[in-house]
């Protein structure tokens, strides 16, 4: 007994120890604290994952993010695709992203991890969307086929050979220098762009790698990327050529771990899409058997007769065609007898017409190789089965990338020559235009 009351009265230490810590921190365990540039610590075990035990007790630097590049707008046909567009104002409804950057490299690689807030997870890149919402900023129409939705991104750039603008020198101006024309364009050398993005570079487990300079602007780096568009003919109104085919959507990443590509947002086993949209359209409002009886005028839902949802989320790619007619024809689906009554044409039709209600993916993955395969990331997302409603509130994105890739399209850390890099970090909320970030950063490596 008298142990129970000496660990009882223990434990009333520990709690009062936790409310009132005056307890000095043990020697080697000094708390992170914030740092004036980003500093890389030289570690012998790979901070591969961003829950690996490095980063929590890691130096990190915050950044102050500014308005970088704002009020741009997409060409025709895209639309709804620039939610950084007022910048810091419009990035994640307007909060402080508080974007924190860790670092640390070993004898090959360097390790950047970045931390920030975006309360909204955009996911998509481009989908296909069949008479979609109107952009209030643009004044393009939106019938027919347009391409909309964007996704969170964040880049990072380095320089390869000694860039420049009217600005000034990278090594000065840090990324000012690859602006140019209004685009990442230096008038002079290279830079370096590492594109970390939910829709076409997370899913394999990549940032894409791109290469910016006086003659092309900006570019992918040599090799295969890992998307390609999926378009029907060659401009944003075409209409896609692929929906999901119905298989597991198996996808071995960059560090070697198994995943699967939730079929909502992204297309890697595809089949040609098909079917005649207009035709399906009149099908779905036909007046005696017409979806829009329960799924609402335009599938947007609340129909008169019924309570079928609306259409218009990007969850009905989860149905193949398949498993969409054995849905709809089910006993327990109370339009059941609306299907049976269309013809085969009229199904195929009515499906094609919902998922232009319901957004088709904008591009198809595929494994990126090369030069494009450089930049190996890890995030705290989850592409398996996604779900967009409670959203997540910080973003946790690791980047590694070797020292030297060997590829002429990449910057170089050759620790011999330098220990200090200049850098330049955008952030993007459901964007690829505009963001928000800092010009010029420092990336110092710390001695072994
Ligand atoms: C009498 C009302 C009614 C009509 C008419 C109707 N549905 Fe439905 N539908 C529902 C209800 C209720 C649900 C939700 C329950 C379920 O999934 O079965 C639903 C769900 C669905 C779903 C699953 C949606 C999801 O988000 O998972 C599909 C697919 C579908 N309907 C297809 C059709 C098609 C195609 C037509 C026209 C041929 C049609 N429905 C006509 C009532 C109806």
């Amino acid at each position: 007994m008298k142990k129970v009351y000496w660990i009882m009265f223990s434990m009333l230490g520990l709690l009062s120890a936790c409310n009132y810590d005056y307890s000095p921190v043990p020697p080697g365990l000094t708390p992170p604290k914030s740092t004036a540039t980003l500093e890389a610590k030289y570690v012998s075990t790979a901070p591969n994952k961003v829950s690996s035990a490095y980063w929590s007790k890691a130096d990190f630097h915050a950044v102050t993010a500014q308005n970088l590049s704002i009020g741009n707008l997409y060409n025709n046909g895209l639309l709804n695709m620039t939610g950084t567009y007022n910048g810091l104002s419009s990035f994640s409804g307007g909060a402080n992203p508080n974007l924190t950057m860790k670092a640390a490299y070993d004898d090959s690689s360097l390790y950047v991890l970045l931390e920030w807030t975006d309360a909204t997870v955009n996911i998509s890149n481009s989908s296909w969307l069949h008479n979609g919402p109107l952009d209030p900023l643009k004044g393009d129409s939106s019938r027919g086929w347009t391409s909309q939705r964007n996704n969170d991104k964040v880049a990072l750039a380095f320089e390869i050979d000694a860039a420049s603008s009217s600005a000034g020198t990278f090594s000065n101006v840090g990324c000012a220098a690859s602006c140019h024309n209004n685009q990442m364009q230096p008038q002079t050398g290279k830079v370096d762009i590492w594109d970390w993005n939910l829709a076409l570079s997370e899913p394999f487990g990549y940032a894409g790698d791109m290469i910016a300079d006086g003659n092309t602007g900006l570019a992918y780096d040599a090799g295969q990327k890992s998307f390609v568009r999926n378009n029907a003919g060659s401009t944003d109104t075409s209409g896609p050529a692929f929906e999901w085919d119905g298989t597991v959507q198996n996808v071995t990443r960059a560090s070697g771990t198994a995943s699967i590509l939730d079929p909502a947002f992204y297309l890697l086993n595809k089949t040609p899409f098909t079917g005649d949209i207009a035709a399906g359209e009149v099908a779905f409002h036909n007046l005696s058997y017409g979806c829009y009886h329960c799924h609402g005028e335009n599938g947007v839902g609340n129909g008169e007769t019924g309570d079928g949802p609306a259409f218009t989320s990007a969850s009905i790619n989860r149905y193949s065609r398949q498993s969409f007619k054995d849905h709809a024809a089910a006993s327990t689906h109370d339009g059941n007898s609306y299907y049976s009554s269309m013809s085969p044409t009229e199904v195929e039709n009515v499906i094609s017409y919902i998922r232009g209600l319901a957004g088709v993916p904008g591009y198809c993955l595929q494994q990126p190789d090369g030069s494009n395969a450089d930049i190996i990331s890890a995030s705290n997302t989850n592409l398996v089965n996604v779900n967009l409603s409670p959203g997540h509130t910080q973003y946790k994105v690791l980047l590694k990338r070797k020292l030297n890739t060997g590829n002429p399209d990449d910057a170089v850390f050759n620790l011999t020559q330098s220990t200090e890099y200049v850098f330049g970090v955008a952030l993007m909320d459901n964007d690829g235009k505009n963001h928000i970030g800092s010009l010029k950063e420092t990336l110092k490596f710390l001695n072994k």
